[in-house]
């Protein structure tokens, strides 16, 4: 095991889209835990969309922006390769913030336990993990979704928004989808299950969103704000429900959501309700508990965009910044 623990750095201001050359390498030795803490190896590391906000220090989770030679904070999952903890062994598996590096220390705050026999590693950073929960909670919690109902997502093929879609689903009702791209719209019919799904950025959009919901819906769980949030208030029925998630289209941008008129969400007499995870950590035994049994048993299909190699994480999160990651962004970091 390496005596060096390599970290990921932010170089320089990031303007719009983040680049990989907005970060860089460093190294340092590996820390040594002390008293009352264990030293984690990182196997998996999470991108997340909120981390660019994060950066910035406009997001609930961010006290201030991240200062340049700093690495961004976000969750992995690794192993305890060394422990002066009572609750923590050697060859624990944890789930915690230990941020964009190979090693960390934890005092065992907000650090949790997991177990690879109940659902594979990764799986605890994305559908089983914060982005599945986010899910869980805008179905089951926030918009109570009912048997026979319709349920628009955007960012469909995402991992929030394929478990949007596939725990409502799973309730009996029918889950139509968005998406970059025909490939992603592809795997969220064929492979998801969605009745439908439509490329918003092909030709004709939102005409096509409109033509294949001549019905209307009764949920729209919003990924991405925007232009986006007004297209599909169009094929919301009156008295629907808007889960405002995400505003993905919005993070990159200095101006965010100028001039943006919310009068349709009045037209559609519409409920709006707005979603932060966090309000649902108390739900996370709950939400694992319904749903790890359905990922076992294959009726939940997922898909993870991996690269390999902490000195790739930078270009990975311009990938997920640009649309350009196709399922859970991770980075391995290690062996299982
Ligand atoms: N409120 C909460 O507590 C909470 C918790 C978790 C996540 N979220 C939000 O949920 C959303 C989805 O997150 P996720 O983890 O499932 O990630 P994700 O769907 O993998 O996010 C990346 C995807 O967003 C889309 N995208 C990227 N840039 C865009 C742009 N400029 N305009 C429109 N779409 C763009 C792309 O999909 P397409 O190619 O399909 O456009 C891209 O593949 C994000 O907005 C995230 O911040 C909110």
């Amino acid at each position: 095991m390496s005596s060096i623990n390599r970290k990921v750095v932010l170089a320089s201001p990031i303007n719009g889209i983040p680049r990989a050359d907005n970060f860089r390498l460093v190294e340092s030795p590996r820390p040594e835990p002390g008293d009352g803490e264990i030293l984690v190896r990182h196997i998996y590391l999470s991108l997340d969309p909120y981390q660019r906000p994060a950066i910035a220090g406009i997001h609930i989770s961010a006290k201030k922006a991240l200062e340049q030679e700093e690495a961004p904070s976000a969750e992995t999952v690794g192993q305890v390769i060394a422990s002066r903890h009572p609750d923590f062994a050697v060859g624990d598996y944890v789930r915690h913030f230990g941020g964009w590096q190979e090693y960390s220390l934890s005092d065992g705050q907000q650090t949790y336990k997991v177990d690879p026999a109940l659902a594979p590693l990764s799986t605890y950073l994305g559908i089983l993990g914060m982005p599945g929960l986010t899910a869980f909670a805008s179905m089951i919690k926030l918009a109570d979704v009912q048997p026979g109902q319709s349920v628009l997502v955007s960012s469909a093929s995402g991992p929030v928004g394929s478990m949007v879609g596939q725990i409502a689903m799973q309730k009996g009702a029918t889950a139509y989808g968005v998406a970059g791209s025909d490939d992603k719209c592809r795997f969220v019919v064929d492979e998801l299950g969605f009745a439908q799904c439509v490329n918003y950025k092909a030709a004709g959009y939102p005409g096509t969103l409109q033509a294949g919901l001549p019905d209307g819906v009764d949920i729209y769980h919003d990924n991405v704000g925007g232009q986006m949030l007004l297209d599909a208030l169009t094929v919301l029925r009156n008295y629907g429900t808007v889960i405002l998630c995400g505003l993905i289209s919005q993070y990159n941008e200095a101006n965010k959501g100028q001039n943006f008129n919310l009068g349709p969400a009045i037209i559609k007499r519409a409920v709006l309700k707005g979603l932060v995870v966090y309000d649902y950590e108390d739900r996370r035994q709950e939400f694992f508990d319904l749903v790890a049994p359905w990922v076992r048993d294959g009726r939940i299909k997922y898909r993870e965009d991996r690269a390999v190699g902490i000195e790739n994480t930078g270009a990975h999160f311009e990938k997920l910044m640009s649309g350009q990651n196709f399922g859970k962004a991770l980075v391995v970091l290690g062996d299982e």
